[in-house]
């Protein structure tokens, strides 16, 4: 399965902060905001992933991370020239994809939780044989913000609207969506919405009109974190923060997880420690590369 990272649009919401940084690149507490879905790209396993963002902060993209080799990770890069909607990383993402599924994360959503990774692995078990696409549901005060997904007494997705003005229940669907190659041909069918938009609502109606659509409810367990205004970013810093310091492991720290996962060794991970220097993340993975005890995590 390949993974996708769509990191453009104007992140108008948060100007005057974004005139001229990416949304993505804005700090969530000590790590740059795309650490955070990339993080959960990793826990499913993928490490052949697409970075897509605008023709202005791609560059910056490609500082962060290069090739992703430090991370075992194989790291590309795309363009989208105008925020013209999500479904478009699938024709922008087509010859990155080639006959593979594929996960697509937005730069913007966070997710926490205990078990996160056991859920990621069973979505993807879901797509890859099974042929489904998953969908993530998360309990919302506010759905009319996001697309929205009503279900049946069995759990079953009846309806998905974007943005309705009457939201027909408080199921948001949440950034992350995991989908059979045939999504590559679905993106290509897809037609502007009335805001203009290639939503990723028409992509999941169309699984949903082939009954291929499975709504994976995340529990109260789990912490979605909003990014969108200047508020829901300082509380998501205030959330790691406090999750951080308590249990004295980091949230999304991408060198930890490529050790544990067995991609790179506990030297490199010392050695990548070294290089950030004096910064207390640096310090983190060298107190990780040493002690086999946090390993239990
Ligand atoms: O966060 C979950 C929601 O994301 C879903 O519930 C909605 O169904 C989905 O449409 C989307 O809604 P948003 O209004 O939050 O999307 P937004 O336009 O803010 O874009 C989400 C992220 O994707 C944001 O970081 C910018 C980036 N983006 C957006 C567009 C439209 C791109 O990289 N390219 C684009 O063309």
């Amino acid at each position: 399965m390949k993974g996708i990272i769509l990191a453009g649009g104007s992140g108008s919401r948060l100007h005057p902060l974004t005139l001229a940084v990416s949304k993505q690149l804005l700090p969530v507490y000590e790590k740059p905001m795309i650490y955070y879905p990339l993080s959960v790209l990793m826990l499913a396993g993928i490490r052949d992933i697409l970075i897509i963002s605008t023709p202005r902060d791609l560059p910056a993209f490609k500082r962060l991370f290069r090739d992703g080799r430090q991370f075992g990770l194989q790291l590309t890069y795309a363009v989208q020239p105008s925020p013209d909607g999500l479904a478009q990383a699938f024709t922008i993402g087509r010859d990155f994809i080639k006959n593979e599924s594929v996960c697509l994360v937005l730069g913007d959503n966070i997710f926490y939780g205990a078990g996160l990774q056991k859920l990621l692995l069973e979505s993807r078990r879901k797509v890859e044989q099974e042929q489904l696409a998953v969908i993530f549901g998360y309990y919302v005060d506010d759905p009319e913000r996001y697309g929205v997904a009503s279900v049946d007494r069995s759990g079953k997705v009846i309806a998905i609207d974007e943005k309705p003005a009457v939201p027909k229940s408080n199921q948001a669907v949440v950034g992350l969506y995991f989908y059979p190659n045939s999504v590559i041909e679905v993106a290509d069918g897809v037609v502007p919405s009335p805001r203009g938009e290639l939503e990723i609502t028409s992509v999941n109606q169309h699984f949903l009109d082939q009954g291929r659509l499975h709504l994976q409810q995340l529990s109260r367990g789990f912490a979605w974190l909003d990014t969108g205004t200047q508020e829901s970013l300082v509380e998501a810093t205030e959330f790691v923060k406090a999750v951080e310091h308590r249990t004295s492991l980091k949230i999304a720290c991408l060198e930890e997880i490529a050790f544990r996962s067995g991609w790179i060794s506990g030297g490199q991970l010392s050695e990548l420690g070294d290089f950030l220097g004096k910064s207390s993340y640096g310090a983190y993975l060298k107190k990780i590369a040493n002690n086999v005890e946090s390993q239990a995590y």
